[in-house]
């Protein structure tokens, strides 16, 4: 293998290991069952994460572009998939670096009163969290005004993705030497402070424990489905932009496997960082069980854990600043290379796209909405918009793109010939089982998780409050945007049509009634259209070819027989 291979896995090892693998994973374990969740969690991986991410990498690297383009050369039917992909991607990346600038004023901060008898914090972790980072609005009135330290926490991130990516990720060499071993250095750490704590073995056994019997939960299976996903950053394209940077005989399903364990041991890790960390809190609130301290998502971060910090004064008075400053050293580390992974793939899809626009007017363009989007989130009323788009692009979105691209490769195009240009570059090599995995067993997963979710929250009105109408607009704009841009007219008509007859059902149905009213029209103008299409192809093809497509001889050049003229090594 060579160098600059070697460095494309880096990035996506950087993008997979992110703040999802300290607050989301060891949480997720703990609630679904502890080390029980290790059984469908290993399944999930093995039979959709590490398929997806050979799929993803093999496609990006076999048609040499990003999503869109690489999607198109596929199916031309699926360029909008990579669109939408890429559309959401940013929407992620937007609300990423909130997060992040979290991280930067607990870091600032930690600094500030490491001269005083105690972390900010130390008195009221909820309270500083809540009343003085998010100083969180009470009335309605407040709900936009801007938290300043937010926003100067957003300009640096933002700052830091454009001088990384300008001059193109794949040639800034440097950057993800830091930004990969880093993190995992400093959660080892972190591991090994947290473990010689008193109470440690507590929340260790509280975070392994195995209660079998939830194995028979189908909620269950679909978080430890979910988990894989987002981890492994799968669904946004970004695996299909980083493998379009390595030379065309890169091995893919060897580095597919190293990038998905790699990713799968580093969560593991932070399992006993955060779980070592909380027993000692039980043991210092008077020996309470683990479980009362336990919280997931950002007050796992930013409460918890930091309460539990500013409790290490008993060990020497340098131990809470410092344990403090690691910590949040580590969550902007391990963030960093996720969030402009995002940004990443959406740079690469517009500047393929859009040749005119340089790398650098694209990623100027895309960190400034980055900013100027983010500033939404930055807001006295921001954490709510936050968990709204994070449902709607991260649970939807995700597993409604590797949906759709698992069908793509599976159905419309030869899985065999995708399996046999991996093997020939790889070393490990891909049985029939890949190709089961990619036409049915992840189609059925993925189908599962979004319907589950579907029924329980969108069906049941869960959360419904204005803020989620707004996000699936964004989200159905996403979809219609991604249809113009990749180039289908019918569907979008279709689509617009299904979109039109839903917000119409709605007015006098109940929601389920409107979906499945507008599921069946969509489906019914989508059949007719196929049969119009069948009737006029020959002339639209080539009418199509001559109009927009990637030129012929292009699109022969990235079939895999030329492979072998192709010198490069
Ligand atoms: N995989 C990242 C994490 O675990 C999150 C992420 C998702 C990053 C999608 C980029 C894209 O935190």
């Amino acid at each position: 293998m060579d160098n600059s291979s070697v460095f494309v896995y880096c990035l996506a090892i950087g993008s997979a290991v992110g703040l999802g693998n300290v607050w989301r994973f060891p949480y997720i374990v703990h609630a679904n069952g502890g080390g029980a969740f290790f059984i469908p969690y290993i399944i999930a991986l093995v039979t959709t994460g590490i398929p997806l991410m050979i799929l993803e990498m093999g496609v990006g690297q076999m048609f040499q572009g990003s999503a869109p383009a690489a999607l198109r050369r596929v199916n031309r039917n699926f360029e909008w998939v990579g669109w939408f992909a890429l559309g959401t991607a940013s929407i992620i990346s937007f609300y990423y670096a909130i997060i992040m600038a979290y991280s930067w004023q607990f870091l600032v901060e930690s600094f500030w009163y490491a001269f005083d008898e105690a972390l900010p914090w130390a008195k009221d972790a909820e309270g500083y969290f809540t009343a003085h980072v998010l100083n969180q609005a009470t009335t309605e009135s407040e709900i936009w005004q801007l938290q300043w330290p937010l926003v100067c926490g957003l300009a640096a991130t933002w700052l830091a993705v454009f001088l990384i990516i300008h001059k193109g990720v794949h040639r800034v060499g440097r950057v993800v030497m830091v930004t990969v071993p880093l993190p995992v250095v400093l959660l080892i750490v972190l591991a090994i402070r947290g473990l010689t704590l008193p109470g440690a073995a507590a929340g260790i056994e509280y975070y392994l424990n195995p209660d079998f019997e939830v194995l028979k939960e189908p909620k269950v299976w679909l978080a430890a489905y979910g988990q894989v996903f987002f981890s492994l950053s799968l669904g946004f394209g970004i695996m299909i932009a980083y493998a379009s940077y390595n030379r065309r005989r890169g091995d893919i399903a060897n580095n597919a496997f190293i990038t998905s364990l790699a990713n799968c041991a580093t969560s593991f890790l932070a399992g006993f960082v955060v779980f070592s960390v909380l027993g000692f809190l039980a043991f210092k609130e008077g020996g309470v069980p683990v479980g009362e301290v336990v919280k997931g998502g950002p007050d796992l971060a930013f409460v918890t854990y930091p309460l539990a910090i500013s409790k290490l004064g008993d060990f020497g008075r340098f131990w809470p600043p410092l344990v403090a400053v690691l910590f949040f050293v580590t969550l902007l580390s391990l963030g960093i290379d996720s969030l402009f992974s995002l940004v990443e793939a959406a740079v690469a899809g517009l500047h393929d796209r859009f040749r005119f626009l340089t790398r650098n007017i694209v990623t100027a363009g895309l960190c400034a909405t980055g900013f100027l989007a983010g500033l939404l989130f930055a807001t006295r009323g921001g954490l709510a918009w936050v968990g709204v788009f994070d449902r709607w692009c991260s649970d939807y979105g995700l597993a409604f793109v590797g949906l759709v691209e698992c069908l793509a490769i599976g159905y419309f195009f030869r899985t065999a010939r995708l399996r046999e240009y991996v093997n020939a570059f790889s070393e490990i090599h891909l049985g029939g089982w890949w190709e089961l995995c990619i036409r049915l067993v992840t189609p059925i997963a993925l189908t599962g998780l979004l319907g589950y979710q579907i029924l329980t929250r969108e069906l049941t009105g869960e959360g419904g409050d204005w803020r989620q109408d707004v996000a699936k607009i964004v989200f159905f704009g996403l979809l219609v945007l991604a249809f113009l841009l990749g180039r289908r007219k019918r569907l979008i008509a279709i689509l617009g049509s299904g979109v039109v007859a839903y917000f119409v059902f709605e007015v006098w149905l109940s929601t389920a009634a409107a979906l499945t009213g507008a599921l069946a029209l969509m489906i019914l103008l989508g059949g007719l259209a196929i049969c119009i299409g069948i009737a006029l192809r020959g002339k639209d093809v080539e009418h199509h070819e001559r109009t927009h497509g990637w030129p012929e001889e292009e699109r022969r050049a990235h079939l895999p027989h030329a492979a072998a003229e192709d010198e490069d090594g």
